[in-house]
């Protein structure tokens, strides 16, 4: 069975972007702007990202159109009824997507797959809120969703294996790489990423050297395109502390606890690139590092 309409809850940077990204692939795609009142912004976020491939001439206006006609943004939850998969993309919380899988569950059809694009949270935890629970797996994208070519497969023990083989086939359809990963704490990237992003913060907190530095010796010495903080940055700071947590309350290893600083940053709403400020503050053209 093909997969033909596709839901996406959540719209912030993640699930606009997945939902531009089918979009583009021809897939009817419908969002849902989980905080209520206008969507009119989300529109015109995607209208700008498009509009600047048309300015450099890698999509036309025409194509742009039919793109924009594609994807549906609303507040209404009903409105994915007749989706045959749903990626929920909401904010890092396991009650809270819990909770909203139990609601998916019952507006979609019992053949809908449902997916997480959670980056640490465990999915057969997840898929204990719903009753059907072979219709919950993880389906891990990257940032930016539009741009970056791995998905992370996260099936569980509840998990077919034709499912697995569906979204394996579903996954090459809309131009990204899949790789199949077990069902633990971070999967495959954010296992290896997150330790080494706390690991700058922290080298950071002790004075090592200033957050330009820091970036720069990664970029220069490793060839990284981006240095440790400003990923930290670009990810999301509240998304880096979950992922840190949830990674230290899985292994109990001390080395992967958040960092102080990172939970002060959080704390203060100070959240990298989304929020202006994290560890640059990007009111200044470049981002001028902070001394935190
Ligand atoms: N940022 C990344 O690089 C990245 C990469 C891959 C996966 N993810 C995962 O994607 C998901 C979303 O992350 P993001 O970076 O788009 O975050 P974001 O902060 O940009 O967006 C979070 C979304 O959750 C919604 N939201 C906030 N509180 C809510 C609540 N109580 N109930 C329901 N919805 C609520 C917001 O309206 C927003 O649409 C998270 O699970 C995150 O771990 C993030």
């Amino acid at each position: 069975m093909g997969i033909e309409t596709v839901g996406i809850v959540g719209t912030g940077q993640m699930g606009l972007g997945i939902a531009q990204l089918l979009a583009q692939q021809g897939i009817r795609t419908v969002a849902i702007k989980m905080t209520g009142g206008d969507v009119s912004g989300k529109y015109a976020t995607v209208d700008k990202s498009l509009q600047k491939l048309v300015d450099r001439e890698k999509l036309t206006a025409e194509q742009k159109e039919h793109i924009l006609e594609a994807l549906t943004i609303t507040t209404d939850l009903h409105e994915l009824r007749d989706c045959d998969l749903v990626i929920e993309s909401i904010v890092e919380e396991m009650d809270r997507k819990q909770q909203l899988f139990h609601e998916l569950e019952q507006i979609t059809s019992e053949t809908c797959l449902l997916a997480s694009n959670t980056s640490t949270l465990g999915i057969t935890e997840l898929a204990s809120a719903v009753q059907h629970r072979e219709r919950l797996v993880g389906l891990h994208f990257f940032n930016p969703a539009t741009v970056m070519k791995l998905v992370e497969i996260i099936p569980t023990l509840h998990t077919p294996n034709d499912t697995v083989e569906r979204l394996h086939k579903w996954v090459e359809a809309i131009g990204k790489t899949p790789v199949v990963v077990k069902d633990e704490t971070g999967f495959i990237v954010n296992r290896l990423l997150t330790p080494y992003m706390v690991d700058a913060i922290r080298a950071y907190e002790r004075g090592l050297a200033d957050a330009a530095a820091i970036d720069t010796a990664m970029k220069l010495g490793c060839n990284h395109p981006m240095g440790p903080l400003e990923l930290a940055d670009y990810i999301g700071l509240d998304i880096v502390y979950h992922m840190a947590t949830n990674l230290y309350e899985t292994f109990k290893e001390p080395r992967l606890a958040p960092p102080p600083l990172l939970r002060t940053l959080v704390i203060a709403e100070q959240l990298g690139r989304k929020s202006g400020l994290g560890f640059y503050d990007y009111s200044t053209r470049p981002a001028t590092p902070r001394k935190l």
